[in-house]
C-alpha cells in the first residue's frame, strides 16, 4: 500500500523516534547484534530523506541512552564506531538536503574521537536552516531535567533569577536544546510500550505511534504511514472537541 502524500494535511514540525529492535531483527536472521545496528543505520538515512521530502523540520532520534552504557563493552564500542562510519558515509546527504546536525545528551561522556567527529559535522552544517537532525546520545531525560534544575538553582543563588520566576518556560529554556519545539509525534518501533527515559518533558502532549516493525525494517513507507496515522489524531490539549 503506498501513501498519497498529497493527502497529508498536517505535517508535524518535529518528529522524535525511539529506534528499537535492532537486536531482535538480527537475532531472527542469525546475525550479530551489531549487524542489526548497521542495518538500522540505513533506516536513519531513509527517515531523514523522507522527512526532508515532506517538510518535517526537526527529526530527533534516540541512538544511545544513559542506560545503554550497561551493555557489553563490545556492543557499546561497535555502536560508537558505527556512529563515526555512518557520519563518514552520509554527511554529504546532510549538505545536499540543508540539514543541520545537533547532539543532545552527555556529550563529554562520549569517547574523544567520536566527539571530534561529531563536532566536525556539527560545525560544517551549523548554518543550515531548512532541517535539523538531532541525535540523542548518552541521553537520559531525568538527568537532563536534573541538570536544568541545577542550572536554575545556581542562577537563583547568584541573584540572576528569582524563585518566583521559575515556570514552564524557564525550565524548558534550561534543557539541552532550548528553542527546539516539542515533538508533535513520537514513534517507537519494535512494539515496546514505554518511554525508556526519552524526552519526558518534551513529550508531554505529543501523539504516540507505536509499531511492531523492528527499526531496521522501518523505512520511508513506514514513516509515511506514521504521518498518516498522525493526521487522523484529534489533538484536544485538555479542551473540548472542535465541531
Ligand atoms: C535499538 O535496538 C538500538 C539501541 C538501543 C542502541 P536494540 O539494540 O535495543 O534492539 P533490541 O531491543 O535488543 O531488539
Ligand atoms: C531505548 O531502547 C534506547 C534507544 C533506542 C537508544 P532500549 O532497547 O535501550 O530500551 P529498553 O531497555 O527496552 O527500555
Ligand atoms: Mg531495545
Amino acid at each position: 500500500m503506498s501513501i498519497d502524500l498529497q493527502s497529508l494535511e498536517k505535517i508535524p514540525q518535529h518528529v522524535a523516534l525511539i529506534m528499537d529492535g535492532n537486536g531482535r531483527w538480527a537475532q531472527e536472521r542469525g546475525l550479530s547484534r551489531i549487524e542489526g545496528h548497521q542495518e538500522g543505520a540505513q533506516s536513519v538515512r531513509a527517515v531523514l530523506r523522507a522527512a526532508a521530502q515532506v517538510g518535517v523540520e526537526y527529526i530527533t532520534v534516540y541512538a544511545f541512552s544513559t542506560e545503554n552504557w550497561k551493555r557489553p563493552p563490545k556492543e557499546v564500542d561497535g555502536l560508537m564506531k558505527l556512529l563515526v562510519s555512518s557520519l563518514n558515509a552520509y554527511e554529504q546527504e546532510l549538505h545536499d538536503n540543508n540539514i543541520r546536525l545537533q547532539i543532545m545528551g552527555q556529550f563529554k561522556r562520549l569517547p574523544l574521537p567520536v566527539r571530534m567527529r561529531l563536532q566536525k559535522t556539527m560545525d560544517a552544517t551549523a548554518h543550515y536552516t531548512d532541517h535539523t537532525f538531532i541525535i540523542a546520545l548518552s541521553y537520559g531525560s531525568r538527568t537532563e531535567i536534573a541538570d536544568a534544575a541545577k542550572a536554575i538553582a545556581e542562577k537563583v543563588k547568584a541573584g540572576e533569577m528569582k524563585t518566583k520566576d521559575i515556570d514552564e518556560q524557564s525550565i524548558a529554556d534550561h534543557l539541552y536544546l532550548p528553542g527546539v519545539p516539542d515533538p508533535e509525534l513520537m514513534i517507537r518501533t519494535s512494539g515496546e510500550l514505554r518511554l525508556s527515559n526519552f524526552l519526558l518533558w518534551q513529550l508531554s502532549y505529543s501523539e504516540f505511534y507505536i509499531t511492531d516493525t523492528y527499526w531496521p525494517d522501518f523505512r520511508e513507507e513506514q514513516f509515511f504511514q506514521a504521518l498518516e496515522a498522525f493526521n487522523d489524531r484529534d489533538r484536544r490539549y485538555g479542551g473540548v472537541k472542535k465541531k
